[in-house]
């Protein structure tokens, strides 16, 4: 590859999993050819040679992460993600590809009075969100023992290992499939396009034309609250 081309060359990073689809979905409407990119299993970058893209796939966690470091220029990510992880890139655009919301839920016995009138026994909390949480508990000023899980959040309370959870929720069928129930709405969270800070300003021009690209084909989408 020539200086300028290596220069040149942009590098998307897509969140694997349930963003996956739609983000690829997304990025052929702007003619980036990704190769079939639905039946992406193991194989973890492509390149559109005709446009200098490089289209690396990324756990959604670690997406900012592969951002921050310049690994890649761009990336899709949940906004759940960006605030837990806090990391140091531009946003850049809402993609409008999902809307869910991070909620406080529990088992449908329990009801609100328990939760702020309790003083004997420290309330245990699973999540895959400890940052968030810590603050959301912080703020209102109660001690709580946060209990970090990587998935499956919902089977916590069911199993007793914690009391409630901080999640996400879309259609909210995992909620109602396993009796738990929506106690307070901690905040409404998108998707969003974000970009390294770098890159901004060294691809400006490629960026900007990506995003014009990408604009046209926003749709919105329904909100699930
Ligand atoms: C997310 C979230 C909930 C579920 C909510 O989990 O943590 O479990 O989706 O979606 P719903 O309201 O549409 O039912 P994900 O599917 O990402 O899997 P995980 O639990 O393994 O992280």
């Amino acid at each position: 590859m020539s200086r300028e081309k290596y220069i040149d060359k942009l590098v998307i990073a897509l969140p694997s999993g349930r963003l996956m689809k739609s983000c690829i979905a997304l990025l052929e409407k702007t003619g980036i050819d990704l190769k079939g990119g639905r039946e992406i299993n193991r194989k973890l970058s492509f390149y559109d040679r005709e446009r200098n893209i490089k289209i690396i796939i990324t756990k959604p966690k670690d997406n900012p992460t592969y951002i921050e470091f310049g690994a890649a220029d761009i990336g899709i990510v949940g906004e759940d993600v960006l605030i837990e992880e806090k990391k140091d890139v531009y946003k850049l655009l809402d993609l409008k590809l999902d809307h869910f919301k991070l909620v406080l839920a529990a088992p449908k016995r329990k009801d609100r009075e328990n939760i702020v009138k309790n003083n004997g026994h420290r309330l245990k909390i699973a999540t895959k969100y400890p940052n968030i949480a810590r603050d959301y508990f912080k703020k209102k000023g109660i001690y709580v023992e946060i209990i970090k899980l990587y998935g499956s959040v919902e089977l916590a309370p069911l199993a007793g290992l914690a009391d409630m959870i901080i999640d996400i929720v879309s259609t909210g069928r995992t909620l109602k499939e396993n009796n738990l129930e929506i106690i307070d709405e901690i905040m409404p969270l998108g998707v969003q396009l974000i970009v390294n800070r770098i890159s901004y300003k060294t691809k400006h021009d490629k960026i900007m034309q990506l995003l014009k690209e990408i604009q046209r084909f926003i749709l919105p989408v329904e909100s699930t609250k």
